[in-house]
């Protein structure tokens, strides 16, 4: 049995995530539920996009084989007082701008495997710290799941998909593009011999400043294994941004190799 936990309002990267977990499983279970725990007072729990008749039409054109929708009652009795909490990992890139979101995360992914008991869990790399902080709790706590990390996917112009994509304007949208510029010049720098992250930062930071964002939280070169900053490339590194539009944070990330090829 495999399982795709997701937040709804589904699309085209979650549906990768299930066609991969069809490829490896006999059953495939997705989980949908927007995870109150994982959201700031201030962030955008309320106006999260919300579609259950159509999440379900997709879940079923796509051979999926039972769908968990639980309650939030459900999930958090009033009385909940234990929480999942991964240190390191979560204290780079969106740990520090979302405080309390990883705890939100891996402790309502601890209670979707424990309820659902899957032999697999599929993740998408659109959110690489996420996928990081899951596959090292389930190490760190002997949880008996494999961890399946999956492509990111992109619209056609470059965007990564993302159902916060429905809450951008058409101008926020077209501004929102630079992510992928950003990261495409960044990637470009690199396999060219750039070995100074904050070089590609600032060429980074030039890019999404051009497109006149409403807030920049973070443009940053990381370990793609321990998530922190890096100074000079000499390996693989995840280059990754969050970046608001609007009043819509977006992230996007791109692993590196600087001995690749430049395409
Ligand atoms: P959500 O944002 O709905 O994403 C569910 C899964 O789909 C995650 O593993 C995410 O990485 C993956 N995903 C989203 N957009 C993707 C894209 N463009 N390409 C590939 N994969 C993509 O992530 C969450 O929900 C929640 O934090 C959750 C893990 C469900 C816990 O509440």
């Amino acid at each position: 049995m495999g399982l795709v936990p997701t937040m709804g309002y589904l699309h085209a990267g979650h549906l990768s995530l299930v066609e991969a977990a069809r490829r490896d499983e006999t059953f495939v279970v997705v989980s949908i539920f927007v995870n109150p725990t994982q959201f700031g007072p201030h962030e955008d729990y309320e106006r999260y996009p919300r579609d259950t008749a159509g999440d379900l039409q997709r879940c079923e054109e796509a051979g999926v084989e039972l769908v968990f929708m639980p309650a939030v009652t459900d999930m958090y009795p009033p009385d909940a007082t234990t929480t999942v909490h991964v240190a390191g990992l979560t204290e780079t890139l969106c740990g520090p701008c979302r405080p309390g979101h990883f705890d939100g995360v891996a402790t309502v992914v601890t209670k979707l495997l424990n309820i659902v008991q899957p032999d697999r869990a599929y993740f998408g790399r659109k959110d690489a710290q996420q996928l990081a902080v899951i596959r090292r709790m389930t190490r760190d706590l002997n949880l008996p799941v494999e961890i399946v990390g999956c492509p990111l996917i992109r619209e056609p112009d470059g965007l990564a998909m993302s159902s916060r994509n429905a809450m951008l304007s058409a101008d926020e949208r077209q501004r929102a593009l630079s992510l992928y510029r950003s990261l495409c010049q960044a990637r470009e720098r690199i396999q060219s011999g750039e070995r100074n992250a904050a070089a590609v930062i600032e060429q980074m930071r030039r890019i999404v400043a051009a497109a006149d964002p409403a807030r920049s939280d973070y443009i940053s070169v990381v370990d793609p294994d321990t998530m922190q900053p890096v100074e000079r490339i000499e390996r693989p590194v995840l280059v990754a941004l969050a970046v608001c539009f609007g009043s819509t944070r977006l992230i996007d990330n791109m692993l590196v190799d600087p001995g690749g090829q430049n395409a």
